[in-house]
């Protein structure tokens, strides 16, 4: 088996193909290191849809993040409508990419995993050399994340009773190319 991990741009032509033919519309996938009102309020809609008010990040709290170093936003759209996307930046720790918030409005149909496979070799190609993220054993709505991620590669580094559950995912090139193996192609 090749351990050539793909270059971004022909994951996301593929991703955009896969998902289009499974929502059955146009998907497009950008990405962002900018934040205009406009994506930030694409984001922000998202957000208050798919988090509880006490997880939801405001327009202004959206703003402050757009400001760290390595700020990316991939956005996902179908037929032109904002529908999912995934948000970081440099964590604290060296190396190290934060994926600080993601969500989709359409569910269960694979967007979620796209999201990750595509989060992950971002940070892969940008030079990290993990992916660092916060989450909590079950949602309210009964979601299983620590689960979820862990289907991903990620693993729990940290718990902690306000912060929440600390995962994270090692950046190899078998790790990525796996990923998007499973996800993408
Ligand atoms: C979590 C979330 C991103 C998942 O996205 P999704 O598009 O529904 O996930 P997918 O359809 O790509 O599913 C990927 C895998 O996870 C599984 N899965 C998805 N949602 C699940 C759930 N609620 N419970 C258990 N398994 C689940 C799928 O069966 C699939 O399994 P596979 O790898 O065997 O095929 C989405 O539910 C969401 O936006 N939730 C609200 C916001 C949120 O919680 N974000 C994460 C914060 S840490």
């Amino acid at each position: 088996m090749s351990l050539k991990v793909p270059p971004l741009s022909e994951a996301l032509a593929k991703a955009e193909a896969k998902l289009s033919g499974v929502l059955g519309g146009e998907c497009r996938i950008t990405v962002h290191h900018e934040f205009p009102d406009g994506l930030a309020r694409m984001v922000e809609g998202i957000e208050n849809r798919k988090f509880r008010q006490e997880l939801q990040y405001n327009l202004k709290e959206l703003v402050e993040r757009s400001k760290k170093k390595g700020f990316t936003v991939i956005l996902f759209t179908l037929n032109g409508e904002p529908f999912a996307f995934d948000l970081g930046y440099n964590d604290v720790v060296e190396n190290t990419y934060f994926g600080d918030s993601a969500a989709t409005l359409i569910e269960r149909k694979g967007v979620g995993a796209v999201l990750t496979a595509l989060d992950a070799l971002y940070s892969w190609e940008a030079g990290y050399k993990a992916v660092k993220m916060i989450t909590e054993d079950q949602d309210e709505a009964g979601r299983k994340l620590v689960e979820y991620w862990g289907r991903f590669g990620f693993h729990v580094t940290k718990r902690d009773l306000k912060v929440g559950v600390e995962m994270r995912l090692d950046l190899t090139p078998e790790n990525v190319k796996a990923l998007c193996d499973r996800y993408i192609d």
